[in-house]
């Protein structure tokens, strides 16, 4: 099925036409969710990558166990559990829009109590003392609050010297410029920025050492993970596709080039 037809037969589209057009990852290169079945990697998620990108980020940030680690714009908290579960950290499951209630009854139900704290803070008002974090993960959530140039100085101050800080989410692989196809853009995108562009953005403050930051290889292929997740969980609900679900096939059929993918940068801090 090309782009056209696609079009010509939304909504009515079958789920076998839409398996080779959308896989799902590959389960194989995460030994760390073996416990888990796909869909349990989807759930909870409010973004692309689900468990699959948490558990690459959770890879590269040296984590032991009994940390402090702030999951900054957490969601429902599926990668705070997930980091607790696996690494044995203490979570501070952040977020300003999502219910710490709600948060803290899925907690309870993983017997996390002592290990996932839910809070709602908003991402500038943190209110934990002072390299109070051994490191902080956001993922899908930093480029709602972090592109501000003084946020970097801002949030650093929470973390202790040496402590990681890992973020990843939605970009394109290059800037946006007036002549991007307009089938490539998508609501949020004048917000995405290219992985150099976070490369330099953490880089130039000179308060961190950038130990890793770039287009995620399987950045194209998270996406089409995450649409083939959202066809199969409405489909199974019975109920109609999203609007940006719509938006988001023609989007990934349309890129020819891997434009649209995902970033990953690590950073450690300097020492103040
Ligand atoms: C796309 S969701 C990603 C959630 C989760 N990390 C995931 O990948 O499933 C972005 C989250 O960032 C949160 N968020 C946005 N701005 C925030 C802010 N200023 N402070 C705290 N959380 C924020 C939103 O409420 C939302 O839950």
């Amino acid at each position: 099925m090309n782009l056209e037809e696609l079009k010509k037969n939304y909504p009515n589209i079958d789920l076998a036409e839409l398996n080779e057009l959308f896989p799902r990852i590959a389960m194989t290169d995460y030994p760390e969710l073996s416990e888990y079945s796909w869909e349990a990697c989807h759930h909870g998620s409010l973004g692309g990558g689900a468990l699959f990108l948490a558990s690459e980020m959770a890879r590269k940030m040296d984590l032991e166990a009994g940390m402090r680690v702030l999951d900054l714009g957490c969601g429902h908290g599926a990668s705070s559990i997930f980091l607790a579960r696996h690494y044995g950290v203490t979570v501070v499951a952040a977020d300003n829009g999502v219910s710490p209630s709600a948060n803290w009854q899925g907690f309870q139900g993983e017997g996390l109590n002592d290990k996932v704290i839910p809070v709602k803070m908003d991402a500038r008002n943190i209110v934990f003392p002072e390299r109070y974090f051994d490191a902080v993960f956001s993922m899908n959530a930093y480029l709602y609050f972090g592109t501000d140039d003084l946020y970097l100085s801002y949030l650093t101050r929470f973390i202790r010297n040496s402590g990681r800080i890992c973020i990843a989410g939605p970009c394109y692989a290059e800037e946006l410029r007036p002549d991007t196809p307009k089938e490539l853009l998508e609501g949020e995108s004048f917000a995405y920025h290219s992985p150099s562009w976070w490369c330099n953005h953490f880089a130039k403050t000179d308060l961190v050492r950038v130990l890793h930051c770039q287009d995620h290889p399987k950045g194209r292929e998270f996406w089409l993970d995450m649409i083939r997740w959202i066809i199969e969980d409405t489909q199974n609900r019975g109920e109609a596709y999203p609007d940006f679900l719509w938006h988001d096939m023609v989007m990934l059929l349309s890129d020819q080039e891997r434009f649209v993918t995902y970033f990953l940068l690590l950073a450690e801090k300097k020492s103040s």
